[in-house]
């Protein structure tokens, strides 16, 4: 067990990570692309929107969608995986969720016991480190004890973390935070001038993780619907038109590629690089600093 273990961590260490990630795109024959891990985000948001309308757009009931959803969403696991992002996040279940019919919700819940019954063995032996996002003790009974068997299972990984967000209402997130931080006001643990943004964060589902890079909607919406109000206020939005069920690793790529053409600025201001007719050649350069010494003595 114990040797087990230490082989699974020298495994993570020594890993070797992708010099680039190349994928050869499937949907057309194009070149394969590339693209350098200093460009990739460290952390990625989905929100997996559009299966009811993928269903019913071929006259199939909206469970359907949910079902070919999950297909998609194993596809991108595994790419995020094989490419080496730090943390993905998936938006598959919000608190405002539960307002739909009870055989969607059903169906939902259905899907979802299955999905971790056939995938843990598999994400396990990838090392990857699930954490669920939400309110895990407010699902029903056979999902919450499967989800916390996964996160139990999965809580020594040092591979892909995956978050899932489940019962996930980003404002409850931030109240649930705020009560923490004033319990702990109230026994004594902190002063109120102890709460800075560092300490806010901390009481986060995502305590922890750096801040989302990218985030990724499809179906064409573009709104966040509740989630992760407080680490997406830097992020990259990146909005894909097809439904969920017919994103893949070729479309998933063209997100991470716009991402890496933007400019973040976070608030600053980037430098333009200094076109090549002018930039000086080091001795030049050393010449014209001796020239401007002279005349300034
Ligand atoms: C996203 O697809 C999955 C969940 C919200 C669970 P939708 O079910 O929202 O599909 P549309 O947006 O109605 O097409
Ligand atoms: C957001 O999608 C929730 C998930 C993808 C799980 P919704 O379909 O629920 O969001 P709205 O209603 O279009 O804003
Ligand atoms: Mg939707």
């Amino acid at each position: 067990m114990f040797f087990d273990k230490l082989s699974r961590m020298l495994n993570d260490v020594f890993r070797p990570k992708p010099k680039y990630i190349t994928v050869t795109p499937v949907t057309d024959s194009g070149p394969t692309q590339m693209l350098p891990p200093s460009k990739l985000p460290r952390h990625v948001a989905i929100i997996m929107d559009g299966n009811g309308r993928w269903a019913q757009s071929r006259g199939m009931p909206r469970s359907a969608g949910h079902a070919a959803g999950t297909e998609a969403l194993r596809d991108i696991i595994r790419a995020s995986d094989d490419w080496g992002i730090e943390a993905l996040s998936l938006y598959a279940f919000s608190t405002e969720n539960w307002s739909r019919s009870k055989e969607e919700v059903a169906a939902l819940m259905g899907l979802l016991l299955r999905y971790f019954n056939s995938e843990i063995d598999e994400l396990d032996a990838k090392h990857v480190k699930i954490t669920i996002l939400g309110d895990v003790d407010g699902m029903p009974e056979p999902q919450r004890q499967a989800l916390v068997n996964a996160m139990e299972r999965t809580k020594d990984n040092t591979g892909l973390k995956l978050n899932i967000a489940l019962n996930y209402g980003g404002r409850a997130e931030l109240v649930r935070a705020a009560r923490a931080l004033a319990q702990k006001v109230k026994d004594g643990e902190i002063e109120p001038e102890a709460i800075d943004e560092a300490a806010f964060a901390n009481e986060l589902y995502t305590a922890g993780l750096p801040d989302v890079d990218l985030l990724i909607r499809t179906s064409g919406e573009m709104r966040t619907s509740n989630f992760l109000p407080w680490q997406l206020v830097y992020a990259e939005m990146v909005f894909d038109e097809g439904y969920w069920p017919d994103f893949d690793r070729a479309k998933y790529l063209k997100c991470l590629r716009v991402y890496a053409e933007r400019d973040r600025r976070f608030g600053g201001v980037n430098e333009p690089p200094v076109p090549e007719e002018k930039q000086e050649a080091p001795a030049q350069a050393e010449e014209a600093d001796k020239t401007k010494a002279a005349a300034e003595d």
